[in-house]
C-alpha cells in the first residue's frame, strides 16, 4: 500500500494520522474543504514530517473535481475522515449532517468505485452504542443513537456493509474512535475548534489559558464513583497509530471489519479535572450543571478485537494526553490563527 487519499487530512484526527502515515513512507494526497479547519495545518504537516505531499481544497460533493482527483493521482486505499461532527449543531440542522456527511459519503464511493479503488478506512464513533449495553462496549454491542450526527456515522456504516455484500471485491474497515484528545509531541498540531468548544478537553485548556472563566461539568449524578460521566480517552497519537494498523490490514483483507479504538480504560469529568490541574499547575473553576442531554454515564471500548487482529494497542497515559494537549494550546494560544 503504497499511496493514500485522505479526506478530512486537514481535520484534528486526519492530520495527527498523516504525521504517522509520513513517517512510514505513504505517498498522501489530502483533500479538505477547510469547513472546519485551517489552510496553516498542511504547512505544520510538511514542517513535522519534512515530507512532501499533495493538497487539494476540494468538497467531497464536488464530484468533477473529486474524480479529477483520482485520476491524476494513482491511489491505493482512501482513509474517510471527512465530516461535520458537533452533535448540538447536528440537532438543530439535521439536513446539513444528512447532506454533507451521508451524501458526501455516498460521492466519494461512487468516484472510488469508478476509478477501481476499493480499499477504505472509515473514522466512526463510539457514540454509535446505545444505551443499555454492557460496559465496556463490544464491536457487536446494541446500536442506537441519540443525535443525527450518530445517525449519520450509523447510516454510513450501513451502507458499507451493504456495499461489502453486494461488491465482494471491496475491503472496508470501520473504526469506532473512543473520546480523541492530546497532540502531537512537538505542539505544532493539536485539537483547534471554531468557537466555544463542544468537547472536554479544549474546553479545559481554554480555561487554563484564561480565554474561559470556568467549565460546566455536566451532571453529577450519575451512577458513577464521583457522579460526573466516564469516558475512554485515547491520545490522538495513539489513534492515529490505529490507523496505520487497519491500513496494512486493508492491504490482504477482503470484506469488512469494526474494531473499537479506545484505550479499554474510563475516567470521569473529575479524573480528567484533576489530572490536568496536576500537569497545568493552574487550578480549574468549575461548577456542577445539569446532564447534558445525549450523554450516556458511561462509555469504555473493549479493546481485544483491535490488539488481537490488528495488533494495535494504545500506550499513552492520561497524563501524557493532559500534558500534549497543555503544550499545544500554550504554544498556539489562538490555534492555527
Ligand atoms: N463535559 C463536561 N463539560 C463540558 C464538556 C464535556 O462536563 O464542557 C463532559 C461530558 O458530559 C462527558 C465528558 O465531559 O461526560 C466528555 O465529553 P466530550 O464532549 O468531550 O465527549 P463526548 O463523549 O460527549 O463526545 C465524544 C465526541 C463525539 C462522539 C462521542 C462518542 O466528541 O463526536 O464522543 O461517545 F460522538
Amino acid at each position: 500500500m503504497a499511496s493514500v487519499l485522505i479526506t478530512g487530512g486537514a481535520g484534528y484526527i486526519g492530520s495527527h494520522t498523516i504525521i504517522e502515515f509520513l513517517n512510514n513512507d505513504l505517498d498522501i494526497i489530502i483533500i479538505d474543504n477547510f469547513s472546519n479547519s485551517k489552510p496553516e495545518v498542511i504547512n505544520r504537516i510538511k514542517d513535522i514530517s519534512g515530507c512532501k505531499l499533495k493538497f487539494y481544497q476540494i468538497d467531497l460533493l464536488d464530484s468533477s473535481k473529486l474524480d479529477g482527483v483520482f485520476k491524476e493521482n494513482h491511489i491505493d486505499a482512501v482513509i474517510h475522515f471527512a465530516g461535520f461532527k458537533a452533535v448540538g449543531e447536528s440537532v438543530s440542522d439535521s439536513l446539513k449532517y444528512y447532506k454533507n456527511n451521508i451524501a458526501g459519503t455516498l460521492e466519494l464511493l461512487e468516484t472510488m468505485k469508478k476509478n477501481d479503488v476499493k480499499k477504505i478506512v472509515f473514522s466512526s464513533s463510539a457514540t454509535v452504542y446505545g444505551t443499555g449495553n454492557n460496559i465496556p462496549f463490544k464491536e457487536n454491542s446494541s446500536l442506537k443513537t441519540t443525535s443525527p450526527y450518530g445517525t449519520t456515522k450509523l447510516m454510513i456504516e450501513q451502507i458499507l456493509t451493504d456495499l461489502c455484500i453486494s461488491e465482494p471485491d471491496w475491503s472496508v474497515i470501520i473504526l469506532r474512535y473512543f473520546n480523541p484528545i492530546g497532540a502531537h509531541e512537538s505542539g505544532l498540531i493539536g485539537e483547534d475548534p471554531t468557537g466555544l468548544p463542544n468537547n472536554l478537553m479544549p474546553f479545559l485548556t481554554q480555561v487554563a489559558m484564561g480565554r474561559l472563566e470556568g467549565i460546566k461539568v455536566f451532571g453529577n449524578d450519575y451512577d458513577t464513583h464521583d457522579g460526573t460521566g466516564i469516558r475512554d480517552y485515547i491520545h490522538v497519537v495513539d489513534l492515529a497509530k490505529g490507523h496505520l494498523k487497519a491500513l496494512q490490514k486493508l492491504s490482504n483483507n477482503f470484506g469488512l471489519s469494526i474494531y473499537n479504538l479506545g484505550v479499554g480504560k474510563g475516567y470521569s469529568v473529575l479524573d480528567v479535572i484533576k489530572t490536568f490541574e496536576n500537569v497545568v499547575k493552574i487550578n480549574i473553576k468549575y461548577k456542577f450543571v445539569e446532564r447534558r442531554a445525549g450523554d450516556v454515564a458511561v462509555s469504555i471500548a473493549d479493546v481485544n478485537k483491535a490488539r488481537d487482529e490488528l495488533g494495535w494497542e494504545a500506550k499513552k497515559t492520561l497524563l501524557d494526553m493532559c500534558a500534549d494537549s497543555w503544550k499545544w494550546q500554550k504554544l498556539n494560544p489562538n490555534g492555527y490563527e
